[in-house]
């Protein structure tokens, strides 16, 4: 991904909503949704099949996004070690382990969570693009004493605009090990094969069982030797300023301890979480959910515990959860975050989907397991039901695709009007199978300037979307706009799945 992110000043003002207008809202804009309903079916369909666009390694005869060949076959060779496979994390031909695992834990809890919501086709789909990741992150935790954390150096592969299938570009394998640690990128590659042998455990037993074995060994690697990655000089060259960790390994070991015991049941994860809890800043509070940052996240995911298994200690990371949840909806009179004019959650720093995403899901996870165990959000003097949430996380969804100031859908090939110059080398010029002759780095910069759509329409792909002004310019060179991400679908692919058997959900008068 191409974000530089120290180029946009971020601002910090959190914009009010004003939350004393909407009752009224409320009542005028009840119909409209009930009549005007997103097919949020084809939107799932779609976000899934954004994955088989993202894939490296040689590709498998049902692949269904055509467009796509083989590429990067001798990932890993430098070092005499098979890292085929996996995934570009968006418009560029990099394999980056952080933001990939990551993409893994929240498509494995997409499933999770919300699979039984899925028709069977679009299920099997989702394990379909989970297993493309773990087959690969097995890969990269198959050596004892390291992990393989990236494939291709990202600094010649930005400096080009080619097509996976023809990437010269060199491929260096990074790697962490007890001599340069790296517990945000172990912890997380932790969580998410803990999380994804969760998805198999029916289907595959045996494929689930090797998942949460390797998932306890590389947890017990990034606990053992805690340090992050960006803080090795040879490492950092490689990770930044892409995948940087700029907020610490702690909430990932805090992270993967929490999916372990997710998965195992096992309370010696458990006790972990209670003994180290403070040391790695379970309290810091912090309302972010990311690939670099968990806490939020974390915070729902233990809340269930908390609440479902009435694990007392564990209170907090409810009391945490709740006023992150109270500055999403209206009715809290806590400060909020930000959204643009047009309600759309809104983060400074570019691709700003991603937050969008994740917090809908968050919003969606968070009311099921209130409502299972009937709670509610506590925002000081008001109680807040499960259903405030699901609404949040509607107009979000719906907002994404169409109900905006630019009547477009941000998810490609959804709906009459969406993006047509996203920022994606692979989907922006000629398909191998209708231009075999090889295009050489330089050479397809005339198809990223020109003012074409792509000539790929990656089908499924969400860009980071308008700005703060609910404005989209359809740029392919805006990146911050325009760039699809791996960690903008994984996330949507629950929150679609929730809409697809939920489609009014949050619209009920309490
Ligand atoms: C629970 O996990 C710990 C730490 O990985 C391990 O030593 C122990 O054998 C596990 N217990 C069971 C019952 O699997
Ligand atoms: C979006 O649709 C509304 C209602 O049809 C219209 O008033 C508005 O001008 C449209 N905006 C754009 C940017 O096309």
């Amino acid at each position: 991904m191409n974000h530089y992110l120290d180029l946009f000043p971020p601002s910090f003002v959190a914009i009010m909503t004003p939350f004393f207008l909407l009752p009224l809202l409320l009542l005028l804009a009840l119909p409209l949704p009930l009549a005007r309903s997103h097919d949020y079916h084809d939107a799932l369909a779609k976000s899934i099949l954004f994955f088989e666009g993202q894939r490296s390694g040689k590709l498998p005869a049902d692949q269904r996004a055509e467009w796509r060949g083989d590429s990067a076959l001798s990932d890993g060779s430098e070092v005499g070690v098979d890292l085929t496979g996996g995934y570009y994390d968006a418009g560029d031909n990099v394999k980056f382990g952080f933001p990939m695992a990551f993409t893994t834990t929240m498509l494995s809890w997409s499933v999770i969570e919300f699979g039984d919501y899925m028709p069977a086709d679009e299920r099997r789909n989702a394990a379909a693009a989970i297993r493309w990741a773990t087959d690969y992150l097995l890969k990269t935790v198959s050596h004892p004493g390291v992990v393989f954390v990236q494939v291709g150096n990202p600094i010649s592969d930005h400096n080009c605009w080619e097509r996976p299938e023809d990437m010269d570009t060199a491929r260096t394998v990074y790697y962490v090990s007890a001599d340069r640690p790296g517990s945000e990128v172990a912890g997380e590659t932790a969580a998410a094969l803990a999380a994804a042998s969760m998805v198999f455990r029916q289907t595959d037993p045996a494929y689930s069982r090797k998942l949460l074995k390797k998932a306890m060994r590389v947890f017990e690697f990034a606990d053992t030797h805690k340090g992050a990655y960006s803080d090795d000089p040879g490492l950092k060259a490689g990770v930044c300023p892409f995948y940087c960790d700029f907020d610490g390994y702690q909430d990932e070991l805090l992270w993967g301890a929490a999916w372990l015991r997710r998965a195992s049941r096992n309370d010696s994860f458990l006790d972990y979480i209670q003994n180290n809890g403070k040391t790695l800043g379970a309290d810091d509070n912090i309302n972010e959910f990311g690939w670099d940052n968990k806490h939020a996240g974390l915070n729902v995911l233990i809340s269930k515990e908390f609440m479902e298994g009435q694990v007392l200690s564990l209170e907090s990371y409810k009391e945490f959860a709740d006023s992150f949840m109270c500055t999403l909806v209206p009715e809290s009179s806590s400060s909020h975050i930000q959204f643009t004019p047009g309600g759309l959650i809104y983060k400074p720093g570019g691709s700003n989907m991603q937050h969008v995403t994740s917090i809908s899901f968050l919003l969606l996870a968070y009311a099921k397991y209130l409502s299972k165990s009937s709670q509610t959000v506590n925002c000081g003097s008001i109680q807040v039901a499960p259903s405030s949430l699901q609404l949040q996380a509607k107009k979000q969804i719906d907002y994404m695709l169409g109900d905006n100031p630019m009547n477009m859908s941000y998810m490609v090939g959804y709906g009459d009007r969406y993006p047509q110059r996203v920022h994606h080398r692979g989907s922006s010029l000629p398909s191998i199978s209708s231009h075999p002759r090889f295009i050489a780095c330089k050479d397809g910069t005339d198809y990223y300037r020109s003012p074409n759509p792509n000539l790929n329409p990656h089908v499924g792909a969400v860009v980071g979307g308008p700005a703060d002004d609910d404005l989209y310019e359809d740029d392919r060179a805006d990146f911050r706009k325009s760039e699809p991400t791996t960690y903008i679908n994984a996330p949507l692919v629950g929150a679609l799945a929730f809409f697809v058997a939920n489609p009014n959900a949050g619209l009920v008068l309490r």
